[in-house]
């Protein structure tokens, strides 16, 4: 038995991709364009291991697809390969257009020629699950309920369009063509490997080289943060259990202000890495330009994924976060590594034009 797994030397398939081999026997061809955010370093342990195999390649290379699923002949595809962030999105959406949108509409159509094929019983126990994001439901006011599976989709970025045309793609190919598909909608994942372009891994990394921490705008808007190991035993849960044409919400119920998580980050690094002149790293917050259109606030309900599957968080916010202060003072080589001539042009492009 084998999946096929897309984007796994990213952030949060990289996470599920070592997860899974920890605790099963069953082999992973991992699809991976390795573009700036994808990184064969953080699956270094896993070479010699037989059961991995890390393909560079494209989700929208049709004939590269279709010979990795004639060749593995996979159970289940789960498809993490997107690009992921917003900011980059909003100085250049071409590529987001490309992978999320077109490279998804390859991916299911060379998925749709290999399902076809198989035989029935195989045929009945494939499953092509999609990962994507709560941001796909546009931007709640304070007082609104969280994110159900039944909102309306408006997105407002052009990376949730992208991924909001995406999750469509997949919904039709199952109503149209009977595509066994499930897909995942989360909020903003937090852990070890997380590219040090979004918050959480950047205000770590740039509080201890002792530079700016650059909160947009007012820092009062509001995400739902989710500890990636705990996402990642969500899209198994789904993968094993869930309903074929279904969608579920995954999120951990830890809603906070951007302001407030910045300073959780400083005082967990002010207790394990003191500064020598006494100083907390808050010192370091700098109010900067907000980002165009950014949303308000995201939050999911994730009561359907808990009461159906019997699904639940492992961490809470405060050991989650602090599991994952203590990786990045763990693993100062990672972060080196990633901090190349490219993520320092990208840091540069995003925060020079950013008045303070
Ligand atoms: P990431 O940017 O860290 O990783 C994306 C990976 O996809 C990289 O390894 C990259 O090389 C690869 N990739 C990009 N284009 C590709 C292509 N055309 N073909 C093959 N591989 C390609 O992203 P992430 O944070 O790990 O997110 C994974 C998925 O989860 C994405 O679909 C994202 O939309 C979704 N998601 C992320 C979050 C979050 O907080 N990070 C929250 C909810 C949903
Ligand atoms: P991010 O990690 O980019 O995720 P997303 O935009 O997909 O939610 O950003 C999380 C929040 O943090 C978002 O409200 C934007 C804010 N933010 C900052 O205030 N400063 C920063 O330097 C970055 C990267 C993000």
């Amino acid at each position: 038995m084998t999946l096929l797994v897309t984007g796994g030397a990213g952030f949060i398939g990289a996470n599920f991709v070592l997860d899974w081999l920890d605790a099963r026997p069953e082999a992973i061809i991992n699809l991976d364009k390795l573009t700036y955010a994808g990184n064969p370093e953080t699956l270094a342990r896993l070479q010699g291991d037989a059961r991995h195999q890390l393909v560079p390649g494209d989700i929208g290379d049709s004939a590269l697809v279709g010979r990795l699923l004639a060749e593995h002949r996979p159970r289940a595809v789960v498809n993490f390969a997107a690009e992921s962030h917003v900011d980059r999105s909003i100085h250049g959406p071409g590529a987001f257009i490309e992978t999320n949108i077109v490279g998804t509409f390859r991916l299911l159509e060379a998925v749709r020629a290999y399902w076809t094929d198989l035989p029935e019983a195989e045929q009945t126990a494939f499953r092509f699950l999609h990962v994507s994001t709560d941001e796909v439901y546009g931007s709640l006011t304070r007082g609104d309920p969280a994110f159900a599976e039944t909102n309306r989709y408006e997105p407002n970025s052009p990376y949730s369009a992208s991924k909001a045309a995406s999750d469509h793609l997949v919904r039709a190919w199952h109503h149209t063509y009977g595509l066994p598909v499930l897909t995942t909608n989360c909020s903003n994942n937090y852990g070890p490997y997380h590219f040090p372009e979004k918050l959480i891994p950047l205000m770590i990394v740039n509080a201890l080289a002792g530079k700016p921490l650059p909160v947009y705008g007012d820092g009062m808007q509001i995400r739902d943060w989710l500890y990636v190991k705990d996402h990642c035993s969500a899209i198994r849960r789904v993968l094993e259990a869930g309903r074929l044409g279904e969608t579920y919400n995954v999120g951990g119920w830890n809603e906070k202000p951007n302001i407030e998580i910045v300073h959780t980050i400083c005082q967990l690094l002010d207790e394990l890495r003191p500064k020598a002149d006494g100083s907390s790293y808050a010192n370091q917050i700098t109010h900067v330009t907000d980002r165009p259109g950014h949303d308000r606030r995201y939050a999911i309900d994730a009561r359907k994924l808990e009461a159906e599957l019997g699904w639940k968080p492992a961490e809470t916010f405060e050991t989650g976060i602090r599991k994952t202060v203590e990786w990045y003072l763990a693993n100062p080589d990672w972060v080196a590594h990633v901090q190349s001539g490219a993520y320092r042009d990208w840091v540069s492009q995003n925060y020079a034009e950013r008045a303070t």
